[in-house]
């Protein structure tokens, strides 16, 4: 095999068993945020509050060797929150540029519902574009730029959702539940320790395993994972699945087809593997699909979720040999 992509493989090894000293369990959101990272997407991350989702951001970024930051969403934060503005600086009698918290590696974007629309589009520009605007002048993100954007399930109050489009922009949804339950004894026992998952962290108890630059390298050798042609024929065949299905009022668009072609290159990658299979394709449907499809209201009165009807799409397209 590649040379490269071997060393692909163990930083990936390597980087799960690093994490893992710090988050405890969460095993497949751990890997979907190292698949958002190495496609170089971004990740919508949806869960109730204190399921360690700000620390998941931190740690990757540590054992990465990127730079990370948070914004807080709120009602009245501005675009130029997030991208920065030109400052006139009286002493230098000119004006001096500050770079707002889109310039760094991981960002994560904590509650992006609830800011207004004008705002989360000032992110989700800089998300497509890998680069930012600022009184006319371009600056372009760092290779790394990734956005984690969370999400609360449950308070819909006073929060503006994403539109469809917006949300097209996000590879893959992270959903994190509440630890099982001897992974949350573990967290209750370290917690009750000294070693506290924070603690851990603080420490520099983890290592980091490769470089900001080394990583934006790395990430090209994923174009090196095999995918045959009639795996092709059907990641393209569950994306038109997902838009006639009877359940379905709005199916996924092709940047779906592109994001489950990416996501099963890096899934087979973390897996050891430097060829894709068709349980590759299978496995990240779901997280691929789920936050792109609109049921229709009967269905979703009904009680149907929309992780069923992935399912049942992925049993209706023929899974090839
Ligand atoms: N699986 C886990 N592994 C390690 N620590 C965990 C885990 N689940 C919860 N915790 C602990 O729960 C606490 C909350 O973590 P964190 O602040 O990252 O949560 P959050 O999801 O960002 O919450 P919020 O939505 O309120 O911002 C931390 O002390 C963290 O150590
Ligand atoms: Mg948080």
């Amino acid at each position: 095999m590649n040379q490269n992509l071997e060393q692909l493989k163990e930083v990936l090894g390597r980087a799960r068993q690093e994490i893992a000293k710090v988050i405890i369990g969460q095993g497949v959101v751990v890997d979907h945020a190292l698949i958002a990272v190495f496609t170089g997407q971004h990740a919508l991350i949806e869960g109730v509050p204190g399921v360690a989702k700000t620390l998941l951001v931190r740690t990757l970024a540590r054992v990465l060797g990127c730079e990370f930051s948070r914004i807080q969403f709120t009602p009245d934060l501005m675009p130029a929150d997030i991208t920065g503005t030109n400052v006139y600086n009286l002493q230098k009698n000119e004006f001096t540029l500050v770079r707002g918290p889109v310039f760094t590696s991981f960002l994560l974007a904590d509650e992006i519902n609830r800011a207004p629309a004008k705002t989360q589009s000032a992110l989700l520009q800089a998300m497509q574009e890998r680069q930012v605007s600022i009184d006319r002048e371009t600056h372009v993100l760092s290779p790394n730029f990734t956005v984690f954007a969370t999400q609360n399930p449950v308070e819909y109050e006073g929060t503006y959702p994403l539109p469809e489009a917006q949300k097209d922009r996000f590879m893959l949804k992270i959903s994190m539940v509440a630890p099982e339950r001897e992974d949350e004894l573990t967290l209750a026992r370290r917690m009750l320790g000294k070693d506290s998952p924070e603690a851990t962290l603080a420490a520099g108890a983890v290592q980091q395993v490769i470089t900001g630059e080394a990583l934006a390298n790395l990430r090209g050798e994923l174009e090196g994972i095999t995918l045959r042609e009639e795996l092709l024929v059907y990641l393209v065949d569950i994306t038109r699945a997902s838009r006639t299905h009877e359940s379905v009022l709005v199916g996924a668009g092709p940047r779906a087809t592109q994001a489950l072609l990416l996501a099963s290159r890096a899934y087979a990658a973390i897996a050891g593997r430097d060829f894709v299979t068709p349980d590759d394709v299978k496995t990240m449907a779901g997280p691929v699909l789920e936050h792109r499809l609109i049921l229709r209201p009967e269905f979703e009165i009904e009680g149907v979720t929309v992780g069923e009807v992935i399912q049942k799409i992925l049993q209706q397209v023929a899974v090839p040999r």
